[in-house]
């Protein structure tokens, strides 16, 4: 029986997303938490005739604890989204808080599920998940995850546009670092199968995926930003740690990890010098199997785009580590 938890459930990423978990052959139960809405969003869902039973529940009435408690997997699209002109870091001072409270309820009610950080900035969320976790005494790297699919998913996108591909999908493209602005790496010269990207439109390609985030915040005019790719990106991350428990082999898929904590992350970590760092995972039975060293053979254009990753995400990473160390 897997029992899945969104957290965030009525927003804009929340709903969709706890539309395809209940679409899910995968999920015996789906429980539905935030701070407004969840019984209505709960009462909708629940018409659907699949399997899933879903729940939701509010603050009151001890209503995390419920929500939690027995959760194999818990997914987190909670938090403020951006408006123009807003950085993701802009975020931290709301989001920080709201992630430290969730990741305190999964310690405290679930400590063994898989954890899928979807609120941004992803950066330094994740840090500050893995530091709540590690003072409960329940910090296992092979379970926590930044979500950075939605950066694989536009790069599939934005290079079928070049190639003329009919299923984007097909290629694989390793993207990885952080999930903001530069920290995104795309590495176009390891794509499977190998594509063919005019020089002269590398540039620009790149610049998409790396700011492909606000391409949406810009159109949708203060509306929010990505909800429904994002939904799309967040199912399909979570759908492949469902399938991996299931004893399904050979699934990679890139996240934001704790590389330390991994099989193969430490020399990553001594290559890059972040201790968090988006690489292509392989998914097992047990969450994290190893981390893929996708770095060392980056091309030198990629190289260069690596150096300026590096810096940023170093800086939000420790501002993570650091909200929860010395409280504001
Ligand atoms: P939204 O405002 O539509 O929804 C957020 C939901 O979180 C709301 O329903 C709100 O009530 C709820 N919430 C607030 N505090 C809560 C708490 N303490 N507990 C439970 N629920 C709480 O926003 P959205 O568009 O769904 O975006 C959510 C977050 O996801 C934002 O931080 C956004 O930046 C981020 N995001 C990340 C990615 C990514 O690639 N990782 C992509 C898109 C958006
Ligand atoms: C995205 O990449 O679409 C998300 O991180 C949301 C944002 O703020 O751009």
């Amino acid at each position: 029986m897997v029992k899945a938890v969104v957290a965030g459930a009525s927003g804009g990423i929340g709903q969709p997303l706890s539309l395809l978990l209940k679409s899910c052959p995968l999920v015996d139960e789906l429980s539905l938490y935030d701070v407004v809405n969840t019984p209505g969003v709960a009462a909708d869902l629940s018409h659907i005739s699949t399997p899933a039973k879903v729940t939701g529940f509010l603050p009151k009435d001890d209503g995390l604890k419920q929500a939690f408690t027995g959760a194999d997997i818990v997914v987190i699209p909670a938090g403020i989204p951006r408006k123009p002109g807003m950085t993701r870091d802009d975020l931290f001072k709301i989001n920080a808080g709201i992630v430290q409270g969730l990741i305190e309820g999964v310690a405290a009610h679930c400590p063994k599920a898989y954890i899928l950080v979807i609120s941004n900035p992803v950066n330094s969320t994740v840090p500050i998940a893995a530091e709540v976790l590690k003072r409960a005494g329940c910090f296992d790297p092979t379970k926590l995850f930044g979500v950075t699919t939605l950066d694989v998913v536009r790069a599939e996108t934005f290079v079928a546009g070049i190639s003329g591909e009919r299923d984007p999908a097909k290629t694989t493209i390793p993207v990885i670092g952080g999930h903001s602005g530069e920290t995104i790496v795309p590495l176009f010269s390891q794509a499977k199968p190998s594509v063919n990207i005019p020089a002269d439109k590398m540039d620009a390609l790149v610049n998409r995926v790396q700011f492909g985030g606000d391409e949406v915040v810009k159109a949708k005019e203060g509306a929010g930003s990505a909800t429904l790719s994002m939904a799309y990106a967040g199912y399909r991350f979570a759908e492949k740690v469902l399938k991996a428990v299931k004893g399904e082999k050979g699934i990679v898929e890139p996240s934001f990890v704790y590389l330390p904590g991994v099989s193969g992350g430490d020399s990553i970590a001594k290559t890059t010098g972040c201790d968090f760092f988006s690489v292509p995972i392989e998914l097992g039975p047990n969450g994290v199997e190893k981390a893929i060293d996708v770095v060392s053979s980056a091309n030198e254009n990629e190289k260069k785009l690596l150096e300026a990753c590096y810096t940023g995400l170093k800086s939000n990473i420790s501002k993570g580590i650091e909200f929860v160390q010395n409280p504001p």
